[in-house]
């Protein structure tokens, strides 16, 4: 078990570098099961879901390194079509492993996967499409078994824009000869990267980043070397401890355009902004203005893998604010724990109401979730005394070297490894 513990109430100055787009580099290292040759891919951040990734494809027979964060992952003697549950239990992008087995063995077996706790989270939309791909789809004591002789390339509407289903989707089709297109597909960036690096391969994907998406499946693949796109809820995460703490970072290794909405609402806040190339430079005085109305959306809206950091500065702004989580029902864990610390949250249905408090209180609090840990940590460096964020393995899914980074910001934080 580890700990880290904050001493907050303090102004932050520093820099800090943001690693490699956890949402982007899952899916396209379960693409990399496809080619059959050797994938080089660059900027992996070191976190728990790429290590599940990477035992994900040994399992499934491919030889992988993982070196100052670029992976190789030779896929040239594949045999495995089945993850077994452990491994599906670790985290909830083990499901896109679906798409790439059925395109490559032309069948896949797992259970339904795991990951961050945020209500129900159904794969409805994942197995629905694969059955128009001409997948054949068995559940039976928990396995879920989908099997295709040849997948069939279908035009196919999507009831949401679901991003794991897009990613799915466009992995199977890539198996099919013929053309597949995805209407109301997800155009988050992490699409967009997924597309880059197939065709990096040797595939032919158009539209990503569009809501309409294109697969033309059935092109000979090979060996590709690729670069991930920066995280951009991580460098959210970062500018969000600046606001919440007041003082000034330089976020370095961003992409401006993946972060516009979040950049839009600590401008409302009180904090300037001011980006160029690809570093943003943030102040903030700490005397935070409260945003009035917060809807999370699929991109290019306000993210819901953001919403957390924002109920953290709300909680201190200087009025009160609203927040609508539109995408995931019961991701909210985190307004308990900041409870704790003296916020005033009220929470009905999908709403949450923050009355902003003068200051919040250090204490013991506990993740529930990845972004939940992130914003307890936020709102531990807003906070007057130290705050003890327990339960860091979830913060350790998605976030690299997480207290170092905080620390080159300026952060006073340790961590403690091997408590009991
Ligand atoms: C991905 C991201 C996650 C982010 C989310 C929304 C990864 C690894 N994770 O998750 O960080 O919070 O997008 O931006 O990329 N849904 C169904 N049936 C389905 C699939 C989804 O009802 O078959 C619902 C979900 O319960 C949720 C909504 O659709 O309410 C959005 O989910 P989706 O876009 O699929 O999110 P993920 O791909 O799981």
């Amino acid at each position: 078990m580890s700990v880290i513990k904050i001493r907050g109430g303090r102004h932050l100055d520093g820099t800090v570098d943001v690693h490699g787009s956890k949402n982007a580099v899952l899916p396209i290292l379960a693409a990399s099961f496809i080619n059959g040759g050797i994938s080089i891919i660059h900027n992996c951040p070191d976190i728990t879901d790429v290590r599940t990734s990477i035992a994900i494809l040994e399992h499934l027979g491919c030889e992988v390194t993982f070196k100052d964060n670029t992976v190789t992952v030779n896929s040239h003697n594949v045999t495995g079509t089945s993850i077994p549950d452990e491994l599906m239990r670790e985290m909830r992008s083990s499901v896109i492993f679906a798409g790439a087995l059925v395109s490559k063995m032309g069948r896949a077996e797992l259970s339904y996967p795991g990951g961050c706790k945020l209500g129900h989270r159904p794969i409805d939309l994942h197995l629905n499409t694969f059955r128009k791909l001409g997948i054949i789809i068995n559940e039976e004591h928990g396995r879920i078994q989908c099997d295709a002789t040849q997948v069939t390339p279908a035009r196919i509407f999507l009831d949401f824009p679901s991003v794991g289903a897009t990613e799915n989707i466009i992995l199977a089709a890539i198996g099919g000869e013929g053309v597949t297109t995805i209407i109301n597909a997800a155009k988050e960036p992490e699409i967009v990267d997924l597309q880059n690096f197939l065709n990096s391969m040797g595939a032919c994907v158009r539209g990503g980043g569009t809501d309409v998406v294109e697969i033309t499946g059935g092109r000979p693949l090979g060996d590709c070397e690729y670069t991930v796109i920066p995280d951009r809820i991580s460098a959210s995460t970062y500018m969000a401890a600046v606001v919440a703490a007041g003082g000034t970072g330089e976020i370095r290794n961003v992409v401006p355009n993946h972060v516009s909405a979040f950049i839009a609402v600590m401008r409302e806040c009180g904090a300037s902004v001011s980006v160029r190339d690809r570093t943003i430079r943030i102040t903030s005085s700490g005397k935070i203005r409260p945003v009035k109305l917060i809807n999370t959306m699929p991109y290019p809206g306000f993210p819901t893998d953001a919403q957390s950091l924002v109920m953290s500065i709300m909680s201190v702004a200087r009025g009160t604010g609203i927040i609508k989580e539109n995408i995931f029902q019961g991701r909210y864990a985190h307004a308990n724990e900041l409870a704790r610390m003296g916020a005033d949250i009220s929470i009905a249905d999908k709403i949450a109401v923050v009355r902003g408090v003068r200051r919040l209180s250090g204490c013991d609090v506990y993740a529930a979730d990845l972004r939940s840990g992130a914003a307890l940590a936020v709102a531990a460096l807003a906070a007057e005394g130290e705050t003890t964020v327990h339960n860091v393995h979830y913060i350790d899914r998605g976030y690299e070297c997480f207290d170092r980074a905080l620390a080159s910001l300026g952060a006073d934080i340790e961590r403690i490894d091997d408590i009991e």
